[in-house]
């Protein structure tokens, strides 16, 4: 469980203070899918971030089941093997396959096991990408890189993952593919946090927030459950 009561401020120089994160308060219980709505620079990405341990909060504290992680060592751990991130623009390198992209997490750490190089490609099989497993990025869609990220984000198989505009430009077929894809995740006893303008995201969420100006509010809690009437495409698209 991750329970959150932060703000977040970022200086700009000796007189300026942006405020990113007024004030949130947050409860991101374990398999959970939580979606954060919300306008452009409200303040989405920022609180993501502070979630996911990537930033500091200014003020206020992010306790990962009742403890906070305090040294930045342990932060690093706990993103490397507790968290996975999915980012709005994966940044897939270049010169690396599809396959290669996805397992680059590990093979910065370590040399990479045949079961892991099956893993990786199991991964992008299960993301629909069979033919693009030796795709270099220049060679495949927005919709497709996309779905690589997602791989390269689960191939540690993270306890919880956080997905910031996970379908950002993309239309609304390869959204919901990508929402299904997140879902699954979740079916399988993950917790998922996304943070995100698209309105298909809310149909699978267990959890709502929405963000405006920096404060953050609790909308609703449903169960999500794909077959139920407001979902039944999230159904379809498995
Ligand atoms: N590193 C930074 N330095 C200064 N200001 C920042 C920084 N990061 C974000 N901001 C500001 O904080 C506010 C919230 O930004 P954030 O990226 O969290 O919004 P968002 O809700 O994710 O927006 P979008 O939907 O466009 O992705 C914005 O006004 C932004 O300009
Ligand atoms: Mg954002």
């Amino acid at each position: 469980m991750i329970r959150a009561n932060v703000k977040k401020t970022y200086r700009l120089d000796r007189h300026h203070v942006v405020t990113a994160v007024k004030r949130a308060d947050m409860v991101v219980r374990e398999q959970t899918f939580t979606v954060i709505t919300g306008p452009s620079g409200s303040g989405k990405s920022t609180l993501l971030a502070v979630l996911g341990l990537l930033e500091e909060p200014t003020e206020g504290k992010v306790l990962l089941n009742g403890n906070e992680v305090q040294t930045e060592k342990e932060r690093a751990r706990v993103r490397l093997h507790t968290f996975g991130f999915v980012h709005q623009y994966p940044r897939l390198h270049p010169t690396l396959s599809a396959l290669d992209n996805v397992l680059l997490p590990l093979a910065l750490m370590k040399n990479v096991t045949t079961e892991e190089v099956e893993r990786g490609r199991a991964l992008l099989e299960e993301v629909g990408l069979k033919e693009r497993i030796d795709h270099l990025p220049f060679q495949m869609s927005g919709g497709e890189q996309r779905r690589v990220g997602l791989a390269r984000g689960l191939m540690l198989d993270p306890a919880v993952l956080f997905a910031d505009e996970p379908t950002a430009s993309l239309d609304p077929e390869n959204s919901l593919l990508i929402f299904s894809h997140l879902h699954k995740w979740f079916l399988r006893g993950k917790t998922v946090v996304v943070a995100t303008h698209d309105p298909i995201g809310v149909r699978f969420a267990t959890d709502v927030y929405d963000m405006r100006e920096g404060i953050l509010t609790k909308k609703s809690i449903r169960k999500s459950d794909p077959d139920d009437d407001e979902c039944k495409d999230c159904a379809s698209a498995y």
